[in-house]
């Protein structure tokens, strides 16, 4: 085995939490599913998918505007720099880094996909010999322990691209990468990218892609239910949803009930009025200045890069 992998740490999160989080969801007025869940291994490959879409931009610009400014990027990181990457998904973007920085002290990816999680490792292992990899298998999200690094390194830095940021509410995502500050300390980076502001058709469009992989995506979390926790929803009775709520910000990706319907979870039914619907992202939207003023209690803006049509925003801070 790749000796990497005999590194893996397990926070597996439980069956019953996942059933928990759910039917707490379920009882809410808007009903409502975490959107972690979309992870599982099919989920995560439609992910992938997603990231090639002509009406997905993100990912492509994200990756340009880290190919042209690479250099810049490493150097602000630093010589021995420890990388953690949250949500390292298929560890694609994460390589432009590896490649670039000057003996990189290690790197932590933190996945919730399991299966995505050790074929990413075991990728990276094969074009990256000498790098120590200490992969974690976690809800970023919940507790979970980081390795002990016992060797050398200048500095922690996080590496949390893609927009995720943007699933949580302002001020949980405020909240959230305080805690991440106080884990990475003083001096510690965070490397982020958020999607920008724009045109509201290109936002719809990238949430409503016509080979409707979106569509796809988001009913993968139903089929997901059914499968783990014995749910009994039939994917036809659903349909995906997907809007920019111009008042928040945000892209809010919806499942609507195409009809009366009750749904058996873990017992108790649970009823759905046609047109009726579970939320199941936001993708907030941000500018560059409120998203700094977002992180200033626990952050200093260093620098930021964008691409020539102002789309997406790469952010480096550190922790003060
Ligand atoms: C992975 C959260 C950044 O919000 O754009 C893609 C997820 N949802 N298409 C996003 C997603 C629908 C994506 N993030």
């Amino acid at each position: 085995m790749n000796k990497n992998l005999s590194r893996l740490k397990k926070f597996e999160p439980e069956k019953e939490s996942l059933l928990e989080e759910s039917l707490k969801g379920f009882n809410k007025p808007q009903k409502r599913l975490p959107s972690k869940l979309f992870y599982d291994q099919r989920g995560s490959a439609l992910f992938d998918e997603i990231c090639e879409l002509d009406e997905y931009y993100l990912t492509r610009t994200e990756i340009s505007i880290m190919t042209e400014n690479i250099e810049d990027m490493c150097s602000m990181l630093g010589k021995n720099c420890l990388l953690i990457e949250l949500g390292s998904g298929s560890s694609r973007k994460i390589r432009l880094l590896l490649t670039g920085l000057d003996d990189p002290a290690g790197y932590v990816p933190i996945d919730i996909s399991e299966e995505h999680l050790i074929n990413s490792v075991n990728a990276l292992a094969k074009d990256y010999p000498s790098l120590r990899i200490f992969p974690v298998y976690a809800d970023y999200t919940q507790q979970f322990k980081l390795p002990n690094f016992e060797f050398m390194h200048s500095k922690k830095a996080v590496y949390y691209p893609g927009s995720t940021i943007g699933n949580f509410e302002p001020e949980y995502a405020s909240k959230f990468l305080n805690r991440i500050a106080n884990r990475l300390g003083k001096g510690g980076g965070l490397l982020i990218g958020i999607d920008l502001k724009k045109d509201e058709s290109i936002l719809e469009d990238a949430y409503n892609d016509k080979k409707g992989v979106t569509a796809e995506f988001n009913l993968n979390i139903l089929r997901r239910l059914n499968r783990e926790l014995g749910t009994d929803f039939n994917i036809e009775d659903w349909k995906h949803k997907a809007f920019y709520n111009s008042t928040e910000g945000r892209i809010e990706m919806h499942l609507q009930s195409l009809r009366d319907q009750d749904v058996q979870v873990n017992g108790s039914r649970i009823t759905f009025a046609k047109n009726e619907t579970i939320l199941t992202e936001y993708s907030y939207k941000y500018n560059v200045e409120d998203f700094k003023d977002l992180m200033s209690d626990a952050y200093n803006l260093e620098k930021v890069w964008t691409d020539k049509e102002n789309r997406f925003g790469i952010l480096y801070f550190t922790v003060i």
